[in-house]
């Protein structure tokens, strides 16, 4: 390895390169034509310190976790470290009951395990299981066989995401997101936008999400005065607020781009497994709940999986690929469980940031995913997969209720909304066509006869407050067949009394 400095946004960082012999063993190819060296295909990301802030690659291993395995080798007397002695801890056991009436003693060790510090990736039974599942269903793409891929486990995939953030968006950076963009991420964002001179470069989307052109225009164009965006962020199944979901090509287009202009991409995707893949008429998913002498539906799993349509990350061959998971659509909001995956020179500085902030994912949480792991799904990626099949179509059912009420207030009909019909996720994106501000709609009418939506401009990367947007978010997650048919009719009463009093207020208008 050659030790080389490198300017770094404006700092100059040593780093370690490969040499060329060792770059052939590492996979790194390179073609050679009329003595001209062109780039090959794959282009595994050779250094990622260019992506990395100042602050991030100054982080350094906690010593106290790094002694951890060393602390837990057979025969070890540990005088060392800070554990609490569990002896004083009043819980004994943690016994979960499922709905269909299955119980899950946890035991004494895991029971242990679950109320102590633990490693900051997460529980290693735990993290072994996402491996396998990510394996089954993203398979393992990096042309650079030697290079790692990790996984960690968070709490809730909105803290990994932020601190992914912190490690890749400096002070004066611009960060590409798609546009519209979920306000959480927003809300990391927009801070730094203010106090840190942080840009946000939008990228336009449609109902396949982020438009491939857009974003080579947007990146071709670059004015050379300024650095270019290094990070691209985007949710692409079940996009919160659009429930837009990228086909196949899509996401082809916008991964040979993310490697045309050299881009880490945040894949965001706590919606993935409530993609709409299996046909409504699917047995097997009818009930969300199987009965507790039901053994696991391999079968199930296996089919859904087959059925999804593939995460960038499985495009990956580059390792450029940051990917985001939450159970809580399928499992639990509360327990805060995420996991990030991607190539180890990212993902360690992530853990770095945790050991800096949280030390660990919460214990008793791990603990519960890791009994339903081992008992629910006896050990299998499928056995999740068939849970999350079951969800989906519970959330398909949802959609179409709602589509329903929307049909019988005549929106869409009367031409007074637009929108796509989501493929995936719980969010509907509408534009109320004939309303000049969908804002005030929603604060003023709507408050009024209480039907809440959110106004869209809250997923606007750049807009100021007060500007005028067409669009509202409608969920249809909790709300009742009734409670849905009550709110369209409600909505379009909203409608038609501001387009009434729209045209009052032209018609009172002094001509000019
Ligand atoms: C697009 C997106 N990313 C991340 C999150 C955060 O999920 P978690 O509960 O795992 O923190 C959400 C939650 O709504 C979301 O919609």
């Amino acid at each position: 390895m050659f030790a080389q400095a490198v300017a770094s946004r404006g700092r100059r960082v040593a780093v370690a390169v490969p040499a060329p012999a060792a770059r052939t063993l590492l996979g790194i190819r390179t073609m050679t034509t009329n003595n001209k060296t062109t780039t090959p295909i794959a282009k595994p990301i050779q250094d990622y310190t260019k992506y990395l802030t100042a602050v991030s690659l100054a982080r350094q291993p906690s010593a106290i976790r790094a002694l951890q395995p060393i602390m837990a080798m057979p025969g070890m007397i540990s005088l060392a470290g800070g554990l609490p002695n569990p002896a004083t801890f009043p819980i004994a056991n943690v016994e979960l009951t499922l709905k269909n009436g299955a119980k899950i003693s946890m035991g004494d060790t895991m029971t242990r395990a679950a109320l102590q510090y633990g490693p900051t990736p997460g529980h290693p039974d735990l993290v072994a299981f996402f491996e396998k599942l990510q394996a089954r269903v993203h398979g393992t793409p990096y042309a650079n066989k030697q290079l790692e891929r990790k996984i960690l486990v968070g709490n809730g995939s909105q803290d990994l995401l932020a601190k992914a953030i912190n490690a890749l968006v400096a002070p004066g950076d611009t960060l590409l997101v798609e546009s519209p963009c979920y306000v959480g991420t927003l809300a990391i964002l927009k801070p730094m936008v203010k106090a840190q001179g942080v840009k946000l470069a939008e990228v336009p989307t449609d109902a396949h999400g982020l438009i491939p052109d857009a974003l080579d225009k947007i990146l071709a164009d670059w004015p050379a005065t300024s650095p270019k965006p290094r990070v691209l962020y985007t949710v692409p199944t079940g996009g919160n607020p659009t429930g837009n979901m990228a086909p196949i090509e899509r996401r082809r287009a916008i991964y040979a781009l993310a490697q045309k202009h050299d881009l880490v991409m945040l894949e965001d995707d706590p919606y993935y497994y409530l993609q709409f893949a299996l046909p409504p008429t699917d047995a097997a998913t009818q009930q969300l709940t199987p009965p507790a002498d039901q053994t696991t539906d391999v079968a199930l799993g296996d089919r859904y999986a087959s059925a999804l349509v593939p995460s960038y990350t499985s495009l990956d061959t580059d390792a450029r690929v940051i990917r985001f998971e939450s159970l809580s659509k399928v499992i639990s909001a509360g327990l805060r469980v995420g996991l990030c995956t991607g190539p180890a020179p990212l993902v360690d500085r992530i853990a770095l940031d945790i050991q800096a902030t949280s030390l660990q994912p919460t214990g008793l949480s791990q603990a519960v995913i890791l009994a339903l792991a081992q008992h629910s799904w006896h050990g299998v990626p499928a056995g999740f997969l068939a849970h999350a099949a079951r969800v989906a179509a519970f959330y398909r059912s949802r959609r179409d209720a709602l589509l329903k009420a929307m049909s019988a207030a005549r929106l869409v009909e009367d031409g007074l909304v637009e929108m796509s019909v989501p493929q995936a996720g719980m969010f509907l994106w509408l534009k109320l066509k004939t309303v000049d501000d969908a804002s005030a709609l929603v604060k003023g009418y709507a408050t009024d006869r209480k039907v809440l939506l959110l106004p869209g401009i809250e997923f606007l990367p750049n807009a100021q407050p007060g500007e005028p947007c067409a669009f509202v978010r409608a969920t249809y997650s909790t709300a009742t067949d009734e409670q849905m048919q009550e709110g369209m009719k409600r909505l379009r009463e909203c409608i038609d009394l501001a387009m009434r009093d729209q045209q009052k207020q032209k018609q009172q208008a002094p001509k000019k």
